[in-house]
């Protein structure tokens, strides 16, 4: 597990590897509105990680006020940035360092072009078995590039050689054998690395705002979009608004629920 703090696509190493891993247990919101939070579901009194620290793991001793510190950033619902502020508005989160968008307006985000490249060498040698790339959210291909060591990425590793530094993996999986590539010469790792390059030069370019020098950018905000949406389902408008990207997936749930309330017989 890597618990370094080295950049990923939103957040980094140690932030993804805790909550993908689900070693925290906090409520996803983005969704939009969960319901009533049931008491004692999520935070430090159900984390992995408090039952490892607690079991001393490995012999490891954490002290008072540092077990404080973690449990009261848990119970805080494991906050990554300390600001709404962003650097690259208008991209998933204002924090998408794979995506932008022209002119920080409001559109549909494009990917970097270092992520275009690196997509393209992807396609050819991986997507095959491997399916996309770039999926949304908190998604475990996130932890697979490097913006801070590119060269430490796992998407170069994974199948180098352990001769060559690499991790060797070469596991059947579904009857499929991935490929071993022996060095790191190899023209496509080369493109590879290449291309993450271009990225944590891109991320340097244009720091995220949980790295020195980043700039933030306004951005409006319309939450209320999402509460807007809910009530165009609710009085049975046929097309809702077109809202923002962080509310889609409510938005879907919202219509599934309106289209299996249509289809129940009514009651008179
Ligand atoms: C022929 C199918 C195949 C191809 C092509 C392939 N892989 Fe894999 N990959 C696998 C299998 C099978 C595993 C699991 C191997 C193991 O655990 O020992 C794996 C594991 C991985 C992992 C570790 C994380 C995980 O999902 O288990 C990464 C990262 C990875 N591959 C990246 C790549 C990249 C990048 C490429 C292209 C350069 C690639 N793979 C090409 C089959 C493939």
């Amino acid at each position: 597990m890597d618990l370094s703090g080295d950049k990923t696509r939103f957040f980094n190493m140690s932030y993804d590897a805790l909550c993908l891993r689900r070693l925290v247990t906090c409520y996803n919101i983005n969704p939009g509105p969960t319901g009533v939070f049931p008491a004692l579901k999520t935070g430090s009194a159900v984390s992995l990680l408090t039952e490892v620290i607690e079991k001393k793991h490995q012999g490891v001793e954490v002290d008072d006020a540092s077990r404080r510190r973690l449990y009261a950033w848990i119970d805080a619902n494991a906050p990554y940035y300390g600001t709404f502020e962003m650097s690259r508005p208008h991209t998933m989160g204002g924090r998408d360092t794979w995506h932008f968008v022209p002119g920080n307006a409001r559109a549909a985000p494009q990917r970097e072009p270092w992520f275009a490249e690196l997509d393209r060498t992807y396609q050819k040698a991986c997507a095959s078995c491997h399916g996309e790339l770039a999926t949304g959210g908190l998604a475990r291909k996130n932890v697979w590039i490097n913006l801070t060591h590119p060269e430490h990425s796992l998407l170069l590793n994974a199948h180098l050689s352990k001769a060559a530094g690499g991790l060797g993996l070469s596991g059947e999986r579904k009857g499929v054998r991935p490929p071993v590539f022996e060095s790191a010469e190899t023209p496509l790792c080369r493109e590879l690395l290449a291309a993450l390059r271009k990225g944590q030069a891109s991320l340097a370019l244009r720091p995220r705002l949980d790295m020195p020098d980043a700039v933030a950018i306004p951005q409006a905000r319309d939450f209320g979009k999402v509460f807007k949406a809910a009530a165009s389902v609710r009085i049975g408008v046929a097309a809702h608004p077109a809202s923002g990207l962080h509310c889609a997936r409510y938005e879907k749930r919202l219509l599934r629920r309106a289209a299996r309330r249509a289809a129940r017989p009514t009651q008179q």
